[in-house]
């Protein structure tokens, strides 16, 4: 079973999905300040007076976070899209969104409308949500079983490349002026374009024709074409399989979820570990890093963001690698406890800036590193163990409750990051270090080993917690090392 030259063109341009999100998430970092005037001024014509410096700085927060309200619609509309469409027809019809929220970013500056740049970025916000959840299944569906882990990760390395490309273009010599601006948000719709044009000449998901269409012919030879080989009788079959298996275990709802107690437990850990994710302070750095580095005295700090950029994309690389050899569980403790001293360094490094000057360089390599050690446990991890700790019945119920935490926390952070920041000064990096050790406790006590465990075993674990009732560290731990389990 070979990588075809189509396989490998459907997937890149499934993957621009994941480029988007990471563009929107990285783009309004470096011209903070920049749009920061433009609302000053845009309010000071409308009010005739000048706004308030806390009035600006909500509104500041507001259009960084409000993308993740967006995102939260977007990630909960999945199921609306995929089943009814195909999944490329989904991708294909959701770029009108994009293109919308690009256009409304774009011509905000022109049209003096604070209104147009808050709506621009919760319609991108819906469409990146949306791409979260379409991106991985098309590039799960068409893969092969062998390589599906590899093409999977792929959407993972989008996504950061997304953000580092927006923050080199956020330079001020290519899109991060006060002139162009505009464009640099509103860049968004070119990938939209290009990925509206090419998808047409991607093959629907063969999984979705054989399961939901019942066309089994043509998923025959879409499969054939882009696996590069005659044989797909057997995929066919365990394509077939699996969907009677999933017809046979009922689909749990989230009501469902939330009331048995089996599911207790690994619904506490999937949502701690996604608060463990955004409340690490990560989205601070990469929507506020140009301003945090500013304020540490360093003289060109768009250059550190991109700094962070590159090392965020290096990492995710590495922790491929990673995740694959060693356990979760592990990884996901080094990842907080390597973040947590960072945050500490950053603080001293930003407390001390004035007295020393070599501190705005161990605020900078303080930040550097607190990316690594994001990339090698917080961010991978949690997906890995919330897939990992339910079946197939309850998956899509605890992914949706998951998804949901993470969009809830993230815009949380985005909106408060601002206002905390400036309250707390240097010490606001302190509090992200409290949560990170409180979640290294949580990991250490509750959070199983999921690699390399069958979900009956996992779900056995659990369940003999919910009838005993005591403290879950300790058996949990006992399972884990009980022989037979590696
Ligand atoms: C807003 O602009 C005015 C000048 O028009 C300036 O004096 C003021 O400091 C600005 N406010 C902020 C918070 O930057
Ligand atoms: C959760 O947030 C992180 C960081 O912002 C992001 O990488 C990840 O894709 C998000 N997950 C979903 C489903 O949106």
């Amino acid at each position: 079973m070979g990588v075809t030259a189509s396989l490998v063109f459907a997937i890149t341009v499934a993957t621009i999905g994941s480029f988007q999100f990471g563009y929107n998430t990285g783009v309004i970092n470096a011209p903070e300040m920049i749009i920061k005037d433009f609302l000053n001024y845009t309010l000071e014509e409308r009010l005739e007076d000048h706004p308030s410096k806390e009035l600006l700085t909500t509104l500041w927060s507001l259009c960084v976070a409000i993308f993740s309200v967006g995102g939260m619609i977007g990630s909960f509309s999945v199921g609306l899209f995929v089943n009814r469409f195909g999944r490329r027809n989904s991708m294909l019809i959701v770029n009108l969104l994009a293109i919308t929220g690009g256009c409304l970013m774009g011509f905000a500056k022109i049209a003096e409308s604070v209104e147009m740049l808050i709506l621009g970025r919760l319609v991108i916000g819906i469409f990146c949500g949306l791409c979260t959840g379409f991106v991985p299944m098309y590039i799960g569906e068409v893969s092969p079983t062998a390589l599906r882990g590899a093409f999977g990760t792929l959407n993972q390395l989008g996504i950061v490349i997304g953000i580092l490309v927006a923050q080199v273009f956020g330079l001020n010599f290519i899109l991060g002026s006060e002139e162009l601006w505009p464009g640099l948000l509103g860049l968004t719709i070119i990938p939209a374009i290009l990925q509206s044009a090419a998808l047409p000449f991607c093959p629907e998901s063969p999984r979705f024709l054989l399961i939901n269409r019942r066309e089994e012919d043509r998923a025959k030879e879409i499969l054939q074409r882009l696996w590069g080989t005659q044989d797909v009788a057997q995929d066919i079959q365990e394509m077939k399989d699996e969907s009677t298996r999933m017809a046979q275990e009922k689909q749990v709802t989230v009501l469902e979820l939330f009331k048995s107690p089996n599911y207790h437990q690994p619904l506490l850990i999937s949502i701690v570990l996604q608060l463990s994710q955004q409340l690490s302070g990560i989205n601070a750095v990469f929507y506020y890093s140009t301003g945090i580095f500013k304020d540490a005295g360093v003289q060109e700090p768009i250059y550190a963001t991109i700094g962070a950029g590159v090392v965020n994309t290096f990492f995710t690389v590495v922790s491929l690698f990673l995740v694959e050899r060693a356990g979760r569980r592990t990884l996901h403790m080094i990842g907080l406890g390597g973040m947590a001293v960072c945050s500490v360094l950053m603080t001293v490094s930003l407390v001390l800036k004035d007295e020393y000057e070599a501190m705005s360089f161990v605020c900078i390599a303080a930040i550097l590193v607190y990316v690594a050690f994001f990339e090698i446990g917080p961010g991978p991890i949690p997906w890995f163990i919330v897939a990992e700790l339910f079946s197939q019945g309850p998956r899509p119920a605890a992914m949706a409750v998951a998804g949901c935490s993470n969009w809830t926390s993230n815009f949380l952070v985005g909106m408060l990051f601002p206002s905390a920041a400036d309250r707390l000064g240097a010490y606001v990096f302190i509090v992200f270090a409290v949560f990170l050790v409180i979640f290294l406790i949580f990991t250490f006590f509750k959070v199983p080993e999921t690699r390399g465990r069958t979900f009956e075993d996992i779900t056995r674990a659990f369940e003999g917690q919910a009838q005993v009732g005591k403290g879950p560290g300790m058996e949990m731990n006992t399972v884990k090392e009980s022989p037979g389990n590696a």
